[in-house]
């Protein structure tokens, strides 16, 4: 397996990580047998980059990769999230220094270590200024209990703002061949700052791998569900977008979700996806675009087939979009 290393000097990761959200059952019901045998068996196969959060099944998530992954610990770089709270009406900002100080604690019982790799503030809170949560994590990594500082979804100016206080080494943000707004300014930012991208949602949520067709119905608790781009009129247009990709991988003999992924690793090695999957096939089909080498005409031919503006429809619902720092 091919590795990367996020800045500023951060430890080396795999070039395409695991995203785990889906194994505590973000779109629809996941098997915890088979979420655990997907995680060793990322691991056997080279993948040292594991992402979690610690509100994915409220905590669940975290909990199975700190039952499955402890006895492993060495071999990997264990990246979770924070900076948020559940209530009735939803994730709600809760960045405070003392919500990420209790956070963190809470984090490293249920992963069963001492030590987080990559800890992430998952959403700005509007409330608390960036250099308040970021001194906040930094007196964390001095304490030997963070490696390195990563943010999600933030803006370029938030981002220079919380590299200031501390360097930020990862920024998480959505990004695949039909959503590719971190182009315009977080991108260039983050490379000025030697900071690394991780590509989160590089299905489209599932989406181009094809998964999801016209009579799908979502389960409860898919997030799916809640969001225009994966409903209705916009979900028409995004799959036409799915049928040309699925066109194009026919042609390469190939799979779509090989297609997005082969699409992402050519932005540059300082790009790393994190494809989420609870289970051991999706797993083996997402590891195998690592050798999928994407021709001039195969680019050109994704570019003819993704309307300039991307994917249809906004990604988050109402509540999801006032969480994002712009
Ligand atoms: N920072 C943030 O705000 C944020 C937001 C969302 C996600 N994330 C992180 O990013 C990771 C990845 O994003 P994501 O899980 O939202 O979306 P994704 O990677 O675009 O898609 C995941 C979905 O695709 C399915 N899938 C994966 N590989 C497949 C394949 N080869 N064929 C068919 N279906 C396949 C998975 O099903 P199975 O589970 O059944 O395998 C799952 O339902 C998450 O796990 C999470 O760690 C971060």
């Amino acid at each position: 397996m091919h590795t990367t290393t996020p800045g500023p000097a951060g430890p080396a990761i795999s070039r395409l990580g695991l995203g785990c959200m889906s194994m505590t059952g973000s779109y629809g019901p996941a098997d915890p047998d088979e979420a655990a045998a997907t995680l060793l068996e990322a691991l056997d196969s080279g993948v040292t980059l594991f992402d979690t959060g610690d509100f994915y099944g409220d905590g669940a998530n975290e909990e199975l990769l700190g039952r499955t992954l402890a006895p492993h610990r060495d071999r990997v770089v264990l990246a979770t999230k924070t900076g948020v709270r559940r209530t009735a009406e939803g994730l709600v900002p809760a960045g405070s220094p003392d919500d990420l100080r209790r956070a963190c604690e809470a984090s490293l019982r249920r992963l069963r270590t001492d030590h987080i790799d990559v800890y992430y503030l998952a959403r700005v809170d509007p409330a608390v200024p960036v250099e308040e949560s970021v001194g906040a994590l930094a007196g964390l990594v001095a304490q030997g209990k963070v490696g390195r500082i990563g943010l999600s979804e933030v803006s370029a100016a938030t981002l220079r703002r919380a590299h200031a206080v501390h360097p930020i080494s990862a920024v998480q943000t959505e990004y695949s061949l039909w959503e590719r707004h971190v182009e315009d300014a977080v991108l260039p930012t983050l490379r000025d700052l030697g900071a690394v991208l991780i590509a989160y949602s590089p299905l489209g949520r599932g989406l181009l791998t094809g998964a999801v067709r016209r009579a799908t119905r979502y389960e409860r608790g898919d997030f799916r569900a809640t969001a225009p781009r994966y409903n209705g009129d916009d979900l028409e247009a995004n799959l036409a977008i799915v049928e040309a990709i699925t066109r194009l991988a026919v042609a390469r003999g190939t799979t779509p979700a090989q297609v997005a992924l082969a699409w992402l690793l050519t932005r540059g090695s300082d790009v790393v996806p994190i494809p989420g999957s609870s289970r051991r096939p999706h797993l083996r089909d997402n590891l195998a675009a690592l050798d999928l080498q994407l021709t001039a005409a195969d680019l050109n031919a994704i570019d003819a087939a993704v309307p300039a503006a991307g994917a249809q429809g906004a990604r988050y619902g109402d509540h999801g979009i006032r969480m994002i720092d712009r």
